[in-house]
């Protein structure tokens, strides 16, 4: 921690010492009564209980709670049930798992770390918090949440989540991520860490939301020094979306396939198939079948998309690394959304 941080610190430990009993009876009396206690996750035992929270605290990474329970989190426990299975499978077919999810590194690195504990740790995942962080794709915050909600160890983390929760009950603007680990460690209900620590995420997520917090319905709005002003605490951060171009080619074969290019190792869709991107050059002469908007990442998208005779394609597109599939084999190939959202859009044009 930084030595600013030690003094704010040091002015918080009243504030601290005055809460802690109310605040842990609060929040595991709220868990009880208004918890996601019955969410898979978080209803694992055994061996391979730390196995399952890892996935799902990779999926809830970037994702919601309510997507990542209604499509992914049991189809991929299925196919890949165990590290070992995951190991072991079909890189492409993990991918397809992830399908829509974004943010594809985070099944590639699932798929590295469940072969990297599989020849280091004895097919399972270490269980300090040093060998965790080592693996790709596990930071702090996953660590911590691995070694408590799959081990049952008694240790905090802040996500994005937590954060939140905790700048505006101590209303903090700026504060570092160090400061405010060391206070999560300090509030840490240590008899009771997994309820404690699943009722953070959840008030965080459902209760203190980053625009409208329903502070009325949360369960320490009699501690929290932000409950006048919420959204002053922390200080919101600027988002900005980068506006991007993309100009879509739809090529159809004499056998009714359609071409794609892989995203590269270091792109934005590293391993998904997309339909190939042109130059805004090579596509002034050509009409355009429509256009549509597209979030991805950080990037507002707008994708004109062209649709293209083989011959014209051959000379636009160069013909290295292009794959040719029909509407059959794509079940089993993982598209990006984009790509999907295109092949929709010009379905919807032909139709009308
Ligand atoms: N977000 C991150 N981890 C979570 C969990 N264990 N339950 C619900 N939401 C989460």
């Amino acid at each position: 921690m930084k030595h600013t941080d030690n003094i704010i610190l040091n002015k918080l430990q009243r504030k601290t010492t005055d809460i802690i009993p109310l605040w842990h009876k609060q929040i595991l009396n709220w868990y009880q009564q208004y918890g996601r206690n019955t969410l898979p996750w978080r209803n694992l035992n055994g061996d391979n209980a730390p196995y399952g929270v890892y996935v799902s605290e990779i999926m809830l990474q970037q994702t919601q709670v309510k997507r990542v329970l209604e499509s992914y989190y049991t189809p991929f426990m299925t196919s890949f049930p165990t590290l070992q299975s995951l190991a072991i499978a079909d890189e492409e077919n993990v991918l397809k798992h992830w399908e829509g999810l974004g943010y594809y590194t985070r099944a590639r690195n699932m798929q590295k770390t469940a072969q990297i504990c599989c020849e280091k740790f004895n097919n399972a995942l270490p269980q300090t918090y040093a060998e965790l962080i080592s693996l790709p794709g596990i930071g702090a915050y996953s660590a911590g949440a691995i070694l408590c909600f799959g081990f049952k160890q008694s240790v905090s983390f802040v996500d994005g989540n937590i954060r939140r929760l905790l700048c505006r009950i101590f209303a903090l603007q700026n504060a570092t991520m160090p400061l405010l680990e060391e206070l999560s460690t300090i509030l840490l209900d240590q008899k009771h860490s997994f309820d404690y620590n699943q009722a953070l995420l959840d008030i965080g997520a459902t209760i203190c939301t980053p625009k409208s917090p329903s502070c009325l319905l949360c369960p320490v709005h009699n501690l929290c020094d932000g409950y006048t002003n919420p959204t002053l605490y922390p200080k919101p951060k600027k988002s900005h979306l980068h506006p991007l171009e993309l100009h879509l080619a739809l090529c159809i074969d004499a056998n009714g396939k359609i071409a794609f290019i892989q995203g590269d190792k270091s792109g934005l869709y590293q391993g998904l198939y997309n339909l190939p991107n042109l130059e805004k050059e090579q596509v002034v002469s050509y009409e355009k079948c429509g256009s549509f908007k597209h979030h991805y990442t950080k990037y507002a998208i707008t994708a004109n998309v062209y649709i293209i005779n083989q011959d014209t394609f051959k000379h636009l597109v160069p013909q290295t690394n292009l794959y040719f599939f029909s509407y059959q084999e794509l079940d089993s190939k993982p598209l990006s959304s984009l790509c999907k959202k295109a092949l929709k859009f010009v379905d919807s044009k032909k139709s009308k």
